[in-house]
């Protein structure tokens, strides 16, 4: 298993590119197989989890075709397996978007029920009874999720609490129904109305995505569609992040400002310089890192995919700080891998108080899941010494060349083999 060693002490300066947002990436190609006709896909990031994303509309039957630019090029009218095998969705809970397009499409899917996970039991109930509100039949047995309907009618359906894949699964799913649904509580992430804008131009009606109530007027057939993934506001802020603790300077190109207003609210408070352009978001590190504190909220809120990189930060700041985790329970594995390089954090429930120091010194460390990676690699880009990072297959999840990024910014990092 390949390991990252970082030496840390560099400050990181230059510019480099964000790419496309992988949770915006899933949705989109599952939505492809919503239609017989060609989707076109660019700006798709070279990561694991969309690999896993392509093999598994490959076994379904889809033909798939990628330029040498990142775009993809999805034909779904050969579809001959509506089912999502186990090896392929214990790999990546999100295969469960593939769900609501199959029983639209083909009234049938099979899906191996996504199993524990690192960071809580995240259930699928929600996707489920939407489902059943809009006339699937759901069973449950030998570990698989059964969904069945001839055609899915429209439907009321009120999400007890905001759930992304969710909204997304429902939405396409209703895009095909009979009929108008409307999806109340509905996550108002970027990526529910990157993927809005691509069903749409698939011919779908959907309206209010980025709003609390979307609605969806079913069609009975979509068409092909072409759609550019918008920039992943996690990896931005991730490098923001780093940036901010190195005490660098750092352009981030081909991403969307308008995206991280919380997250670039909270690195002001805690001293950080942030210069927005269309397109471009330049930050500069402070001396002195303030200490904040930070809850984790459904978008607009602070993200709970920014919270551990943000630990760090806090790790680093002059002061006192708490971090309230609100979506997820157990979110809070790096914790202790952060104190193996000596960063002074309590955790009491769903709460961490973070005690800023002066400094980390590096160890080895091991990556629990993937934004928990991504924060142990931000904490040895800011640590004294050599860290080193295993269990790194984790990070290639939803980082697209982290390594090679951090060393164009200067840092001093590579990858081991092994
Ligand atoms: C998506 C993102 C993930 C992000 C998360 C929260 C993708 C591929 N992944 O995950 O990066 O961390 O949103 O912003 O987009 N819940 C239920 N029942 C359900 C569904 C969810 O109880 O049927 C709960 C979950 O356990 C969790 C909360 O709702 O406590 C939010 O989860 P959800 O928004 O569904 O997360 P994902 O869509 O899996």
């Amino acid at each position: 298993m390949d390991k990252i060693l970082v030496r840390g002490g560099n400050p990181l300066i230059g510019s480099i590119p964000i790419s496309g947002a992988k949770n915006a990436t899933l949705p989109a190609l599952a939505a492809s197989l919503l239609t017989a006709e060609k989707v076109h896909l660019s700006g798709i990031p070279h990561l694991r989890d969309v690999t896993t994303m392509l093999e598994l509309l490959g076994q379904h039957g889809a033909s798939i075709t990628i330029d040498e630019r990142l775009g993809v090029e999805i034909d779904c009218s050969g579809i001959n397996n509506t089912c999502a095998p186990y090896n392929l969705v214990r790999t990546m809970r999100a295969s469960i978007l593939v769900m609501g397009p199959l029983v639209a499409r083909f009234g049938e899917a099979e899906i191996s029920l996504p199993g524990g996970c690192a960071i809580g039991s995240r259930p699928v109930d929600l996707h489920l009874r939407g489902l059943e509100a809009m006339g699937a039949k759901i069973e449950l047995g030998g570990g698989y999720i059964r969904a069945t309907a001839s055609r899915l009618h429209g439907a009321r359906i009120v999400f007890d609490l905001v759930t992304v894949t969710g909204t997304e699964n429902l939405m396409m799913a209703a895009t095909l129904a009979n009929g108008r649904t409307i999806l109340e509580n509905a996550a108002c992430e970027p990526e529910v109305v990157d993927l809005a804008n691509c069903l749409n131009s698939m011919g779908a009606h959907v309206e209010g995505a980025g709003t609390s109530t979307i609605t969806i007027h079913g069609v009975d057939k979509l068409t092909g569609g072409q759609h550019r993934i918008l920039p992943d506001r996690i990896e931005t802020a991730t490098f923001m992040v780093a940036a901010a603790l190195t005490n660098g300077d750092v352009t981030l190109t081909d991403t969307d400002p308008s995206l991280l207003h919380s997250p670039i609210a909270k690195l002001r408070e805690a001293g950080v310089e942030i210069d927005m352009g269309q397109d471009t978001i330049t930050v500069r590190g402070p001396e002195k890192l303030k200490a904040v504190s930070l809850k984790t909220f459904p978008y607009p809120g602070f993200p709970t995919d920014l919270q551990a990189q943000m630990m760090v930060l806090m790790s680093l700041s002059e002061g006192a700080g708490t971090v309230t985790e609100t979506i997820f329970e157990n979110r809070f594995m790096h914790v202790s891998e952060l104190q193996r390089l000596g960063a002074d954090i309590t955790v009491r429930g769903n709460s961490a108080m973070v005690m800023g120091k002066p400094k980390l010194v590096g160890a080895p460390v091991m990556a629990t899941d993937l934004r928990a990676s991504a924060c142990l690699v931000l904490a040895g880009l800011a640590a004294e010494g050599e860290t080193i990072i295993s269990r790194v297959y984790h990070i290639d999840r939803g980082y697209e060349r982290i390594e090679e990024k951090l060393l164009a910014l200067g840092a001093d990092i590579q990858r081991i083999s092994g």
